[in-house]
């Protein structure tokens, strides 16, 4: 019976009667997600050989066998020829199965000194290294282009916020570096992951180390490692370097997100500061007057995925005992789907916002005859050596005549405002200007102008560009 179907019990076959349930074949099988780690798979055996023949535990000619033959298997996955089998289970196997194949029995001998535990953990590290260090340079892309979107447009005033009421003006530039600030700060996060990440496990075995005089310094050496585990179970258990990985793609989910709810209310008829390009926009197939924003909304829906991932994986490890368990083939999906989500939203956002209309005219009008100058009236009456209270006091009898007599701050002749307060001199007025308010915050950080020309050397320089 056992002989009527080659199954993964080729590998391990020898204390089987028969091969695994067909369900339970798809419920153990990995192949299907993990194959995108052949390459890295390769590598990392690629380098154990190496280790293995130079340590004198194989022969050189079955190490060369290896070699060459590890390297035909991996033209064989570039051209699209390899046949992934789901019966062969994981990556791992289908790749020394088809090894075997190849090269006979010298194939046979690369998994002497490591299990699929420490193997699996060695690629998860290996193609974690490489996806953070392509995410931290798409990110660094999208900023770069916020920083010229914010520069083209230094002489943009907008209403600025809180509790989604206007506040106070400020630069525009000023608003989009805030987001820089913040992917400058994911960076940093995915180069700490990095360092974790950045530890070779293999030769740990499956769990307690192995037999054989391995040389893992030299594999760390060979594989560019900083370090390499210390202790061989903890080396085939850590799933930290991708949680980590998770919380820092959730948080970078966590800004992007909230940039993209701002380009959803920027872009609607009722602000109208913005105008996305067609390219990155939809039609309705009903409402032909819709253009809707897709691709912010994505993002922001695709935030909630990716925490989805992080909190899938803290579930999986919270109660699981030393040391490998197969709770842990669950580590990849999700962190595979954050990922390609990341790379996504990374294809399209630079472009987005390097694309989309501001909409000057449509911006200058809202500010006119609002309040967001309120503030300095106050501060105005507060250099004239009033309390600040009483001034927040007096200019907030002034909004409230102005919002009842439905006219602007600005519109109140200077005799009137002396009405209220005799400190009103004529000066006053000019102060009241949204380039007066903005330019008057000259504090460090502050969003005058000067203080926004410093901010942009200072994120020019921090990120090189
Ligand atoms: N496909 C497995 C995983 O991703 C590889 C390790 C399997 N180890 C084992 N002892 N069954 O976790």
């Amino acid at each position: 019976m056992s002989g009527e179907r080659e199954s993964s019990n080729v590998m391990w076959g020898g204390r089987f009667q028969k091969p695994p349930h067909v369900a339970v074949q798809a419920l153990n099988a990995s192949i299907h997600f993990d194959k995108r780690l052949a390459f890295v798979d390769i590598a990392g055996s690629i380098a154990h050989a190496r280790m293995l023949f130079r340590q004198g535990i194989i022969a050189q000619d079955d190490a060369e066998r290896i070699i060459a033959g590890l390297q035909s298997v991996r033209t064989e996955i570039e051209r699209g020829e390899m046949v992934f089998r789901e019966d062969l289970e994981d990556v791992h196997m289908n790749i020394e199965h088809r090894l075997t194949e190849l090269i006979g029995e010298a194939g046979g001998r690369l998994h002497t000194g490591r299990s699929r535990n420490d193997q699996v953990a060695l690629d998860m590290h290996l193609y974690l290294r490489e996806q953070v260090d392509a995410i931290h340079e798409e990110i660094r892309v999208f900023e770069r282009v916020l920083i010229d979107v914010a520069e083209a447009n230094l002489d943009v005033i907008i209403p600025g916020y809180t509790h989604l009421q206007r506040a106070q003006p400020v630069l525009f530039a000023h608003h989009l570096l805030a987001y820089v600030w913040m992917f400058e700060r994911d960076c940093e996060r995915l180069r700490d992951a990095r360092k974790r990440i950045d530890a070779l496990p293999l030769g740990a075995g499956a769990l307690a180390g192995t037999t054989f005089p391995i040389d893992r310094a030299a594999v760390a050496e060979e594989l560019g490692f900083d370090r390499i585990y210390e202790n061989s179970m903890d080396a085939v258990s850590d799933r930290d370097y991708i949680l980590e990985t998770l919380s820092t793609l959730s948080l970078f989910m966590v800004h992007l997100s909230r940039l993209s709810e701002e380009l959803i209310l920027w872009n609607s008829t009722e602000f109208g500061f913005i105008e996305l390009d067609d390219a990155f926009t939809t039609g309705s197939s009903i409402m032909p007057q819709k253009k809707n924003p897709d691709v912010a909304e994505l993002a922001r829906g695709k935030a909630g995925r990716v925490f989805g991932h992080l909190t899938g994986l803290l579930t999986v490890c919270k109660g699981l005992p030393l040391a490998y368990n197969k709770d842990l083939q669950e580590d990849k999906e999700g962190v595979f789907d954050a990922i390609d989500t990341v790379h996504l939203l990374l294809a399209v956002f630079p472009a987005m916002i390097s694309t989309m209309g501001i909409k000057r005219e449509r911006i200058k009008r809202a500010l006119d005859g609002d309040f967001s100058a309120a503030t300095d009236m106050a501060d105005y009456l507060v250099r004239k050596g009033l309390p600040f209270r009483q001034a927040h006091e007096v200019v907030g009898r002034i909004v409230s005549v102005s919002i009842r007599e439905g006219r602007a701050l600005t519109d109140w002749s200077i005799d009137a405002l002396r009405g209220e307060s005799a400190l009103f001199d004529d000066d006053v007025l000019a102060k009241l200007t949204p380039e007066a308010v903005v330019n008057a915050r000259m504090s460090h950080g502050g969003t005058a102008r000067e203080r926004v020309l410093e901010q942009l050397a200072t994120a020019r320089a921090r990120i090189g560009h």
